[in-house]
């Protein structure tokens, strides 16, 4: 019996339901050398400190950087930018300055040597905390250490992805009140 006014969904796609949280660009540096990473696959882990589980393909220049430097920056880009969040993962780091591909001027964190992308909606500093488990799972736990967020914004556009070039945007914010 199938479950009724339901559609079975690929195992192979289950990601797609499931991976809610914003999409982040993760920036590293390490010996001159800095880069940009779109990661949507990352979940809370604790509130205090603020831990941040992340999975991040060993074959990507971005863990490469954060192994050597043990340091990031989680970017929080909104929707005017998914142009240039799609282009930075369609692109190696090794091949190409994603800097210069986007137009972008890294802006100095204040606590870690990766640098903050200015037009980005919040700034998350971080820490590697743990990485017991990239060998296993390229899942990398990290501490935030420092965290921004702009003035202003009621609603932030975040992105979440869905699959390649798609996203789905947040349109309302919904609070509930108990009686
Ligand atoms: C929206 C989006 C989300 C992505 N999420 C992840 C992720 O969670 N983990 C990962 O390892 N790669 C992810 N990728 C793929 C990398 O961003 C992509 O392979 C990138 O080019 C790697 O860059 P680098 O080699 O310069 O580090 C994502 C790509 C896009 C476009």
């Amino acid at each position: 019996m199938k479950p009724r006014n339901k559609r079975e969904w690929p195992l192979k796609q289950v990601n797609r339901l499931i991976q809610t949280g914003p999409v982040v660009l993760v920036t590293t540096a390490h010996a001159g050398r800095s880069n940009i990473m779109p990661m949507s696959w990352h979940t809370m882990l604790d509130f205090d400190p603020p831990l941040v589980g992340c999975v991040i393909s060993r074959e990507h220049f971005t863990y490469e950087l954060l192994e050597r430097s043990r340091e990031c920056v989680l970017n929080i880009p909104t929707a005017p930018l998914a142009r240039e969040v799609v282009r930075c993962g369609s692109v190696s780091g090794r091949k190409k300055d994603k800097w210069a591909m986007c137009g972008w001027t890294p802006e100095p964190a204040t606590v870690v040597s990766a640098p903050l992308i200015p037009s980005c909606y919040a700034h998350l500093e971080c820490r590697v905390r743990d990485d017991s488990w990239a060998s296993r799972y390229d899942f990398i736990v990290l501490e935030v250490v420092r965290a921004w967020v702009a003035r202003g914004v009621e609603l932030p556009e975040t992105l979440h992805h869905v699959h390649g070039p798609e996203f789905l945007v947040p349109g309302r914010r919904l609070k509930v009140t108990m009686r």
